[in-house]
């Protein structure tokens, strides 16, 4: 049944029945159109208010529950609901590896549109909690005001908050107290930080009027122990500066690297910016396999690490190497696949388009002893050319691990052309993966696809898949 009011409709007593792409849940309207609801969970009866008709479907919320799902589970976080991080939280976990499942397949199947092995069943992440290595907060003077506290009698004169933003809104951030993404001391420095700095009045970022002393927080933690604290600075007051970064030295002695930035640019990215060393290294260590791996502020290095080395497990594993082969590693960030695999393989050769990650690829490669493997910068679908290859070698096994967006067609080409045996493609968007498995189909049969949740309570998805030629 609908009512309408105005454009807005209510339909009543609607089943959800899938979550789907970006963490939102799917029902279908009396009309047969899709409707896309944020936080529910499907098998919840609901009456749906839409906000919005495109051509193809709806987009409502949830205006009233009928029957709650016998998936959901009650959310740990506070800040759930408000938080854009952890949207299905309200799930439960076996839940969400069989949405994530369904998504990976589904795209294979409707956007690949290939021929496809069973799959091997997706793994799990050993910790659901607190198992990101890095977070990053954003000061702002102009908190978002929670649903509470809007009703609350309290004063709300103070609006520093240190935390997220709000999805879709750059200039509101979420003031967090306890975040279940990163394990301890990350909440502690957070709030410690916040706390010392309204105590001594140090301005928050006024994103409007683009002023302030404090602008983000990163922090990193490592299985070896250590943490890595950067403090980024709109203005440039040493007094003010100092005082906050002693506070921190001081109160946090198990900070390992505590590092500074003053950036009055208009966007807060740390990428070309100079990253000066208070106390400590520039840098920390992980280790994986008794391999080390350092990290400074600007690396990239996955961020839910032991679900990582269950992902290069599995690379390597699909790899199947014995020791004889040539292996690309493309897109090697750096360089922690190629050297995974370096042990099992004659040689291996890793290529990605940053050069920082490339150097630090080679002093790794260094520090572990390694040297079977060389590296290279450059824009994928210029660089590994013919002439590449010529110098190189033609690879036996192709590793590839592209950015969302997937593999350039070039890149696909030069793949067909140069015809590895094996190729092993890991994907953080099985969509754009589907897209490029298509283009290489009529020479590669898909044999092997394990996708692997790197991030429990989100809906995003890993998948591994290998191809072998036909
Ligand atoms: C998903 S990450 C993979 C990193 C690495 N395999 C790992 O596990 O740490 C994708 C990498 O591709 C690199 N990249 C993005 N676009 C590129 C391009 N056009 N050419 C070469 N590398 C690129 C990024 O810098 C990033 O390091």
């Amino acid at each position: 049944m609908a009512r309408k009011t105005k454009d807005k409709i209510v339909f009543e007593n609607i089943e959800v029945l899938d979550a789907g792409a970006k963490g939102v849940s799917v029902a279908k309207a009396p009309d047969g159109k899709v409707i896309l609801i944020p936080n529910v969970v499907p098998g919840d009866v609901i009456d749906v208010q839409t906000f919005k008709k495109r051509k193809a479907y709806y987009e409502g919320k949830a205006v009233n529950f009928h029957a709650l799902s016998e998936h959901r589970v009650e959310p740990v976080c506070e800040h759930f609901g408000s938080c854009g991080g952890c949207k299905w939280q309200n799930m439960d976990y076996s839940r969400q590896l069989h949405y994530k499942e369904n998504e990976v397949f589904n795209h294979l199947k409707r956007i690949g549109k290939v021929e496809l092995p069973e799959f091997e069943p997706i793994l799990g992440s050993e910790k659901q909690f607190f198992y990101r290595n890095k977070m990053e907060f954003s000061f702002s003077n102009s908190r978002w005001l929670t649903q509470q506290e809007i009703a609350s009698t309290t004063d709300l004169d103070d609006r520093n908050a240190l935390g997220f933003h709000i999805p879709k809104m750059w200039d509101k951030i979420l003031d967090i107290h306890k975040c279940w993404l990163q394990e301890d001391p990350s909440n502690d420095i957070r709030n410690e930080i916040r706390k010392f700095a309204i105590e001594n009045d140090l301005p928050f970022f006024d994103p409007r009027n683009h002023d302030g002393l404090l602008r983000t927080l990163m922090i990193r933690t490592s299985s070896t122990g250590e943490v890595m604290v950067l403090v980024q600075f709109f203005d440039d007051n040493k007094q003010q500066r100092e005082l906050l970064l002693d506070f921190v030295s001081a109160r946090f002695p198990q900070i390992t690297s505590l590092l500074y930035v003053v950036n009055q640019k208009q966007n807060d990215t740390l990428y070309d910016q100079d990253v000066k060393v208070y106390k400590g290294r520039d840098h920390i260590f992980e280790e994986m396999e008794g391999l080390t791996f350092s990290i400074n502020a600007k690396s990239f290095y996955q961020t839910n690490p032991s679900q990582a080395y269950e992902l290069y497990k599995i690379t390597r594993d699909f790899a199947g190497l014995t020791g004889n082969e040539l292996v690309y590693d493309l897109y090697t960030g750096t360089g922690t696949i190629a050297q995974f695999v370096s042990k099992k393989a004659r040689k291996v050769i890793g290529v990605e388009s940053v050069p920082e990650a490339i150097a630090e690829a080679k002093e790794n490669a260094k520090r572990n002893n390694i040297d079977n493997c060389e590296f290279f910068v450059g824009d994928m679908k210029v660089v590994f050319n013919d002439a590449f290859i010529a110098q190189h070698g033609h690879p036996d096994v192709l590793i590839t691990d592209p950015p969302r967006d997937g593999m350039h067609k070039d890149v696909v080409e030069q793949i067909l052309k140069i015809a590895p045996q094996k190729v092993v493609y890991v994907s953080c968007n099985s969509a754009t993966q589907a897209r490029d498995l298509a283009l290489m189909d009529a020479a590669y049969k898909v044999v092997r696809v394990r996708p692997v949740d790197m991030f429990p309570q989100t809906h995003h998805v890993e998948n591994v898949v290998l191809l072998e030629k036909r």
